[in-house]
This record gives structure tokens, sequence and C-alpha cells, in this order.
């Protein structure tokens, strides 16, 4: 949510910011602004949309100057338009803002009756105001960032410039995350480290409640009450290569096909593909000993831990709680210090994630995050990290970090079975062979996208569609409904397949296609009594499964998808695939912005 830049720099910095916020774009991406300092004189430009729009404003009109602050959002207060684009100003202070100002609407009160006046709707122009007003008292500025960031509540990453000192950026954390860069004789700060690895892998990351006086030979670190605080330096994993589509029309497109290697480097993390055993991990409690494991995550995250609830049930005897993160931390379920939880996030920011997470730390509870953002704010916060190895991923909606998420809580299935006595070791050794077996099975799913093509030229013409499944099938039925419509924006539902006759079979029609996720298991028939039902109202059935389960339905369907037949054990990852092909091409069939779909970002970090 918003991606935030600052530099002091030492040549022009309007083209760098520009190049950091194309970094941050997965961010948000409804409006952005770049604002600069050239000789005492704040400059600004804005645009509504895309990065794009803002890059051919600069065109035409350059902004000059060697400190800076850019931002790209996705709007909480206000729409997104020019007007309420960030940066702000008020009277020799520019801020941008990744976040939300609970407390604004009390502030804003406070600063008209001072005789401050608003030009924007967003919740970030009281933060301007406010340094402004400290300024007028005839406070230096660091001083008045400093009170004015006593004043805050909620959520925020700031960075705030001055026209009376030109070598100083204040940044501020309070729940996004925010890092700062280390140049020589330049400083940087932004929302992540890939927005500054052009410039610089040397960077220390923020804490909550810190605050920092960024000036071009260094950094200072202050707590919320004005005391000096030492932060890590570290180097940054992120490289300055510019993540490119290759010869793909969009990201989600290489990212579902670069599956088949990050499946493949992400298990190979946790098994040893030779010996057929989990590879040494230091775990921060033993499964063995845990009555319980909770888990917590939001959207498709949440439906990978979902499926690995059956997981850790089936192979460990593990009982697992899951929900998502926004519900966790309100329902006071009863939490034990004697159990472990695990976070599961893509990006590692997720606001509701994270904050189910701390919720977990304070109940004394054991913490993993699965993240594949490895400097995150969860991974950081964690007592152990269980990195997913997929790569950046770009395309707003997930797809490579789900199947990879998947492979992680997989492998930590067998592990916790293992532990706790339930599996063997021949048993192991077999469940990490048809674990190893995943990425092949990927790649000959991925051949299928010519037939994929076609059914999803027929799907783009329906309005709602129906999603069907049991067991593992059942969240991954959810999942495909969670990317048909954020990409395509056709309504469409997840259902358990025993549920169906419980409600959602008032809705079928000639005009509601029905999705069968149906591998031949041993709940098969069950599944092919729900076509029937389905068939019997003239229902459209497009059937995902395998040879033995297109030869047994006997339905008539309007497609069948015949997938390899693949181990129990890695169903799921495997039947991911069509899933989120379908929604690829019938989003591009829609004529949908893909990688970048309306209303959503990346990293959701507020609540
Ligand atoms: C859907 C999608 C979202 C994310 C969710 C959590 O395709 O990508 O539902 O899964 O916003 O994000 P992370 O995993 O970064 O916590």
């Amino acid at each position: 949510m918003c991606g935030i830049v600052g530099i002091v720099g030492r040549s022009q910095v309007a083209p760098l910011i520009v190049d950091a916020l194309k970094r941050l774009e997965y961010r948000g991406y409804d409006s952005a602004g770049v604002a600069t300092i050239e000789r005492g004189e704040l400059g600004r430009r804005r645009a509504e949309g895309k990065l794009i729009n803002l890059e051919r404003r600069l065109k035409d009109e350059p902004l000059d100057g060697t400190i800076g602050i850019g931002h790209t959002r996705w709007a909480t207060h206000g729409v997104p338009n020019e007007t309420n684009a960030h940066p702000h100003f008020s009277k020799g202070v520019a801020i941008v803002h990744n976040g939300i100002i609970e407390n604004f609407a009390e502030l804003r009160d406070e600063l008209t009756r001072d005789g401050y006046s608003f030009a924007s709707q967003t919740d970030t122009e009281v933060v301007a105001h406010l340094v402004a007003r400290e300024l007028a008292k005839g406070l230096k500025p660091v001083e008045a960032a400093h009170h004015a960031l006593t004043r805050l509540h909620g959520a925020f990453a700031l960075a705030i410039m001055f026209t009376g000192d030109e070598d100083l950026i204040v940044g501020a954390r309070n729940g996004p995350p925010l890092a700062v860069g280390h140049g020589e004789g330049e400083m940087f700060l932004g929302s992540d480290a890939i927005a500054l690895a052009p410039f610089t892998n040397a960077v220390t990351y923020l804490e909550d409640g810190d605050w920092a006086v960024v000036r071009r030979n260094g950094v200072t670190i202050y707590d919320i009450d004005g005391n000096k605080v030492d932060r890590k330096r570290q180097q940054s994993l992120s490289t300055s290569f510019m993540v490119d589509k290759g010869n793909r029309r969009h990201f989600m497109e290489k990212e579902i096909h670069e599956q088949p290697e990050v499946i493949s480097h992400t298990l190979a993390h946790y098994v040893d593909f030779v010996s057929g055993k989990s590879k040494p991990l230091d775990l921060p409690f033993d499964f063995a000993r845990i009555g319980r494991l909770a888990l917590s995550a939001c959207g498709t995250a949440y439906l990978a831990g979902l499926i690995s609830k059956y997981w850790f049930e089936r192979y460990a005897r593990l009982p697992v709680d899951i929900d998502v993160a926004s519900e966790f931390r309100y329902r006071e379920m009863p939490l034990s210090a004697n159990d472990a939880a695990f976070f599961i996030s893509q990006s590692g920011e997720t606001a509701d994630t994270l904050a189910s997470l701390r919720y977990c730390r304070k109940a004394g509870m054991k913490i993993g995050a699965v993240v594949n953002v490895r400097e995150s704010t969860m991974a950081r916060e964690s007592d152990v990290v269980l990195p997913t190895l997929a790569g950046p991923e770009i395309g707003v909606a997930s797809t490579k970090a789900f199947t990879c998420q998947l492979s992680v809580l997989a492998a930590l299935a067998v592990r916790a079975g293992v532990a706790r006595g339930i599996i063997s070791p021949d048993q192991e050794k077999q469940l990490v062979r048809e674990l190893s077996e995943a990425p092949r099975f990927a790649t000959q799913v991925l051949k299928l996208d010519e037939q994929i093509e076609r059914i999803s030229r027929e799907l783009s013409r329906y309005k709602d569609v129906l999603y069907l499944g049991r067991d593992t099938n059942f969240p991954l039925a959810m999942e495909g409904a969670l990317k048909l419509k954020e990409i395509s924006y056709i309504h469409a539902e997840g259902y358990a397949g025993g549920e169906l006759k419980h409600g959602p079979i008032a809705l079928i029609d000639e005009n509601m296609p029905v999705i069968v996720i149906a591998p031949h298991d041993r709940i098969f028939e069950k599944t092919v009594s729900n076509m029937q039902e389905v068939a019997a109202r003239g229902g459209k059935i497009i059937l995902i499964t395998d040879k033995k389960g297109a030869a047994q339905a006997g339905i008539k369907t309007m497609e069948t998808i015949i997938l390899p037949e693949v181990p129990e054990i890695i169903a799921p990852i495997i039947y991911a695939l069509p899933i989120q092909m379908l929604a690829y091409f019938t989003a591009v069939f829609m004529g949908t912005d893909v990688d970048q779909p309306r209303n959503l970002a990346k990293s959701v970090t507020v609540e």
C-alpha cells in the first residue's frame, strides 16, 4: 500500500526517485508524485494513474534538485486524483506517507482552527501542517518533525523534507516498513530494499516507533522518546536487476511459468531428494511437544494455510487452528505458550498478518514466518524464518508464491509427521520422493496452455463462475474463485463439493459454468455425485481431473482438462496451475490490467 522514497543525493534526484518508484509500483498504482528542493524552493510533479503518467509529466516539465521524495499511491483517504497524490506540502514542508493516520479528523479540526487550510482529502496532509505549525513556533526542522510525530496515531512510514535544510530528510516508521540506504556522500530512504537496490545494498531497517535523521553523510536513528538507538546495518539480498517480463506478455504469465523451477528450489531448501529425509532446520520448538499449531494469513496465503491444515492433521496428527489474520486476534481464542504459530505471507508485511504475529508473540508462542521476502518485518520478528524461494513476485495476483508456500508447508507437515512418530522413515522417504516429482508434473501441466486458453475464451463470456472441490481441493476451489475475480472481475465463488446442495445449487443453470477440481482420489466418487447434481440442473461443467478421473466420471462436461496422475500430497500444488492459467487467460480475453488489477495492491500494509 503506497511506496515511498527519499534521496539526499549528489546529482539530480528526480530520475532516480522515479526509478525507485518503478520498483515500488506493486505497492499501489493509482497516482504518483515527486518533490524536490532547488535553491530553497519546493518543486512538485504529480499525476493520476500509473507511474508512466508521472514520467511523461516529468519529461515535459523536469524537476531539478539533489534532494527529493517520491510516492506511489494506493488510496485510503480521498479518491485517486492529482490533488490527493503525494507529496503534500505545507509552508516549506513536503511529505510522503504510507499508511493511515487514524486521528487525522481530530488533527484536521485542530489545524483548521489554527488557520491551516487543506488542499486535499487525504489524512497525510495533516502531518505536513503539523510539522509546519511546529516550525512556525520557532522549532528547528528535526525537532519540529519529532514533535509532530508524537501527535500521530495509526500506521505510518513517512519521509519529510524542509526548504530550510537541503541536507535533511526525516524518516519515521510505525507499522509499514521503511529502510535507510547508505551511499557514498548520499543517503536513501525506501519502503523496501528492492527500491534502493540500484543505489546501494547497505541498508538499515527502522523498527516500529523509530525515526531517522537522514543526511548526506549518514543517518542517526531515535526512538519516539528521542533517545538515540542503534540499528544494525546489513547487506540487502535484493539485486539491482530490474525484474522484467522476459518474452512474456505479463509478469503473471512469466511467474506462472517459473513455477517448476521455484518449487524445486523451495523444496530443495527443506528436503534432501537423495536421502529422502528432511534437511536440518533450527526450529525453536519441537513438533513432537506442541499440542497445536496456529496458522494465520490473508487472501491467497490464507488458502495455502488452509490446504496445509489437511496435511498437518493427516500426516502429523497435529491439530491446526487457522484464521484469516483480520479475524485471528479479535476472536479471543485461547493461546498457549506451549504451542507454535506460523504466519504465511509473500510480502512479509501484510498489516493484519503482522498484527496476528505480534499477538501470538505476546502470548509467548513460538513464531515461524513462511515469507518470500526474507528481509521483511515478519521475517525479522519471528523465531524462525521459513523462506519460500519464489523470487520477486511482481504480478499482483499471487501465483508462484502460493505454490511455494504450499511446498514449504507440505515439507513441514512431513517433518512434523516424522517428529511425532506418525510417519516412519520409509514413509518419509516415499513422501519426499513424491514431493520431488512436483516440478516435473508442473512442467507437464504448463503444456496444456492451448487448451486452457481456448476454455478461457469461453469462460470470459460468463458473469458468474462456481468452483467446487473436496478435501485439499476445497481451499483450492476458493483460490480459483479468488484468482478469477481479482484479475478478470468475473464474479466467482469457491465451495466444498458437499456444500453445493446446502445453498449454491440454487444458482445452477446454463449461465453459470461450474469448475470442478477433482483428481481421482479416495473421495472422487463423492465429487462425481456433486457433478451429477450440477448436470441434472443443466449446469455446464469444466472438470479438472486426471486420466482415471476422466474415464470414471461418466458425465457430460463442457470441457475436461486432463492432468497427469499425481501423488496425493502434491495434488494441490499441481492442480493450482490450471486454476491460475484459467484466470490468467480469461483476464487477457476480458482485456483487464492483469498485473495491476483495479483497486488492489501487492502489499497491504493497512488493516
Ligand atoms: C491474491 C493475493 C492476495 C495476497 C494477500 C496476502 O492473489 O495475492 O490475496 O495473498 O494480500 O499477501 P501476503 O502474502 O503478502 O501477506
